[in-house]
């Protein structure tokens, strides 16, 4: 059964005995489509994620929590929620966020949201790669600013991704949807840092040194482990192909900022398209001066229709657990 087709199944209230009425706490502005479904069932108390002091007072008692991936799961969130606490369901498909390690120590269910979110965040990749190459933030800027003096021959010229080369890091389901949805645009695909199996379209895997040296644009789709911490470093950079552009719609600390900073200073990447950084709200004022990034914030999976599966996904997650059954996405 599909991850969907069993959130289905959790989701409807004939599956729900309420027993009493558990706890749930949901921090930040979920989408009503999930947190409906949790309120025909339980006690649902909407908490700020910030500041953490605030929600933390709130987890006593509580059976489960929505947590969007901005909030930090560790030792000390698990033990404001105490020994009530059976699930912690992520909103979002990443789970860097999650100590999972303590997760399991406690006999606790983790959840995320697969799947549902994978065609958005994609797609977001694919704007990302073409906004940064034809320039469009800078353009957009001069013509909302008033400064737009007409049609000049030589005005914001930029690359094409038609028939380039593109290098996709990570080749799980948004890494592989990137490459399906490429293929209007007779690119080449290459591949690294996934194992490609199950998989038999035209993308090649190749070695990650030599999809930097090829690739004219770099998309990076891989979660955030101490191993893929600072993937593109330095030293990656500089094997990147000159002119290249490098897109990120995974995780910030995937890039190490400072070093493409540089590679973006001294024209070595011709742009950047990232929805992702370190240090996540900040942005360091060099990225947002550089007129060769395309900058959002955080926003792979903002479509109502994903960010409402994602919801439904959680809420389902949570009411499988409270309810003593297998939940529709694990983690642990
Ligand atoms: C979420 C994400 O929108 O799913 C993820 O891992 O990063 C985004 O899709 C965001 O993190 C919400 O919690």
């Amino acid at each position: 059964m599909t991850v969907g087709a069993r959130a289905q199944q959790w989701a409807s209230p004939l599956v729900c005995r309420a027993m009493g009425k558990p706890r749930v706490v949901v921090a930040g502005s979920v989408p009503e489509a999930g947190v409906g479904l949790l309120r025909e069932r339980y006690t649902v108390e909407v908490a700020q994620q910030r500041p953490r002091d605030a929600l933390l007072q709130r987890l006593p008692g509580i059976a489960a929590i929505v947590t969007p991936t901005a909030v930090h799961v560790d030792e000390q969130l698990l033990d404001s929620a105490g020994a009530s606490l059976k699930v912690v369901a992520n909103f979002g498909v990443g789970y860097d966020n999650i100590d999972l390690e303590a997760v399991r120590r406690r006999g606790l269910r983790a959840t995320n949201t697969p799947d549902v979110l994978t065609g958005a965040t994609a797609e977001l990749a694919v704007t990302l790669m073409l906004a940064a190459a034809r320039r469009v933030a800078e353009a957009d800027a001069i013509v909302r600013g008033g400064q737009w003096r007409g049609f000049a021959p030589d005005q914001f010229l930029g690359h094409g991704l038609i028939g380039a080369t593109v290098g996709i890091v990570g080749f799980g389901r948004i890494g592989r949807r990137v490459e399906r949805l490429l293929r209007g645009f007779d690119v080449r695909v290459l591949y690294a840092d996934g194992s490609g199996s199950g998989y038999d379209g035209p993308a090649e895997h190749v070695a990650m040194t030599e999809l930097l040296a090829q690739s004219d644009f770099v998309t990076l789709h891989v979660p955030l482990t101490s191993e893929t911490t600072h993937l593109i470093d330095a030293v990656a950079l500089a094997q990147m192909k000159p002119g290249a552009i490098l897109v990120n719609t995974g995780r910030g600390p995937l890039v190490d900022t400072a070093a493409l900073i540089d590679a973006l200073r001294s024209g070595r990447l011709a742009a950047a398209g990232l929805d992702v950084y370190e240090g996540e709200p900040d942005v360091p004022v060099a990225l947002r001066e550089l007129p060769s990034t395309v900058l959002l914030p955080h926003i792979g999976s903002a479509t109502h229709a994903a960010r409402a599966a994602m919801a439904k996904l959680a809420a389902a997650n949570v009411i499988a657990v409270i309810e003593g059954l297998e939940p529709p996405s694990p983690l642990v």
